[in-house]
């Protein structure tokens, strides 16, 4: 993307704000341990108001009539360079990335009391970070301390948050065309995954197999931790402890997607080791696909943001009760929440820079319209653990099926749909080894 983009989704924000001043920092590099860092990654809200990866890096918005983007950033240094890599400089940043004006990082608590001066209002994330809050509330004493002078200090801090939010929420031509690309390199990832999982592997080496095809495609890092749960472990929500020898006759349950130039993919598949599903465990994997089938046809604009999840509900009550695992009609299991037992999260999420997207779900106290433009994951599922009263042919049954789906101007376009998903597909793809 070049900086054209950046520089317009800064002008749609300070359109939007009128007036005031947007403070938005990038993210802290953080320590791991000793001299190793955590690997960085900029903070999304500055990245798409930025393009600017370097940590250290602070944008400053001063909306009005004539609106000005000011960035502070690292000097350059020729001896940290040297060790860790270009650093752009103010000067250079401001020219490649089309900013008004640039300074060093090391002004700013001197110059964020001169601009916030006789501004109404601080758009600011507050909450988000003790630290910046302490640095806020530092500039906006120093602007008070001003006031005998003739100064007048911002009576407003706004959360910057809401007004981004909704703006990222619905993705630009040129975000879906990555988003694309991330869901592309993750299916393939699924798909290496399948034909290389066998009994007797581990759950990291199959772990390895997709961070190997992410890499490999130029995908920057996972989106999130890999989940790759054999057998029970697929009961357990957020297992990503990977470390288990995969068995002849369980299922695989693999959670797992690249980020590509900031935008997150999110795919689940659910498959034999052997290469083979037994009878119970196509019935239920038949139900769990059934219902993100259901799911998956009931967006479109204009549908309500909460239909995904009905749909699929119903569709797994239904199984639920088929199986033997609730009694009672759909409406009463769905009533009680009994279902609850078995399927314990909601059908989806939005989708797009954090893989837990930003956006809100409901408005004025009702779930929100679908939108064109908005990319969302649909994955219902099924955890069946040992339990009394549970058929023990079901035990340690672990299934979901995750999507990531573009509402489009008619429907819902499914972006990820090279990873393979039914019965046959999978068996075949496994076959194929
Ligand atoms: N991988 C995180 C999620 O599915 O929500
Ligand atoms: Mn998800
Ligand atoms: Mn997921």
């Amino acid at each position: 993307m070049n900086s054209q983009i950046y520089r317009t989704r800064r002008r749609l924000l300070a359109e939007q704000m009128q007036s005031g001043v947007a403070v938005i920092p990038t993210a802290p590099e953080r320590v791991r341990n000793r001299d190793s860092h955590y690997p960085y990654r900029f903070d999304s809200y500055f990245h798409y108001l930025t393009g600017f990866t370097e940590p250290e890096a602070v944008l400053v918005l001063v909306a009005g009539d004539v609106p000005r983007s000011i960035l502070f950033c690292r000097e350059k240094n020729p001896e940290r360079e040297v060790w860790d890599g270009f650093r752009h400089g103010p000067e250079a940043a401001r020219d490649a990335f089309g900013f008004d004006e640039a300074h060093p990082i090391a002004r700013l608590d001197e110059m964020m009391p001169k601009l916030l001066a006789d501004q109404p209002s601080l758009y600011f994330h507050l909450g988000a970070d003790s630290d910046w809050d302490a640095r806020a509330v530092g500039w906006l004493n120093a602007v008070r301390a001003e006031v005998r002078n003739g100064v007048a200090a911002p009576a407003a801090i706004r959360d910057v948050r809401v007004l981004l939010d909704e703006m990222r929420l619905i993705k630009s031509a040129g975000e879906i065309a990555v988003m694309r690309r991330a869901a592309e390199i993750s299916a393939v990832a699924h798909c290496r995954a399948m034909q290389q999982a066998k009994p007797g592997r581990y759950e990291y080496e199959i772990e390895a197999e997709l961070l190997h095809e992410f890499r490999l495609q130029g995908a920057q890092a996972p989106a999130y931790p890999s989940i790759v749960a054999g057998g029970a472990n697929a009961c357990v929500l957020h297992y990503v402890d990977n470390s288990a020898v995969l068995r002849d006759g369980d299922l695989l349950l693999i959670d797992a997607a690249c980020e590509l130039d900031g935008y997150a993919a999110d795919i689940t598949r659910t498959f034999p080791v052997n290469g083979r599903f037994s009878p119970a465990q196509k019935d239920v994997y038949e139900m769990v696909l059934a219902a993100q089938a259901a799911a998956i046809a009931t967006v479109k604009p204009g549908a309500s943001w909460d239909a995904p999840h009905q749909a699929a509900l119903k569709v797994l009550a239904q199984g639920m009760i088929d199986f033997g695992l609730s009694t009672g009609s759909v409406d009463a299991v769905l009533e009680s929440g009994d279902y609850k037992c078995f399927y314990m999260h909601k059908t989806g999420h939005w989708l797009g820079m954090d893989v837990h997207d930003v956006g809100d779900y409901k408005r004025g106290g009702e779930w929100r319209k679908l939108e064109p433009g908005m990319v969302m994951t649909v994955e219902p599922g099924c955890y069946i653990r040992p339990a009394e009263g549970v058929p023990e042919h079901l035990w340690n049954i672990g299934i979901r099926i995750e999507d990531d789906v573009l509402v489009t101007n008619r429907a819902g376009e499914v972006l990820t749909e090279a990873a393979s998903k039914t019965v046959r597909e999978i068996e075949a793809t496994m076959e194929a080894r």
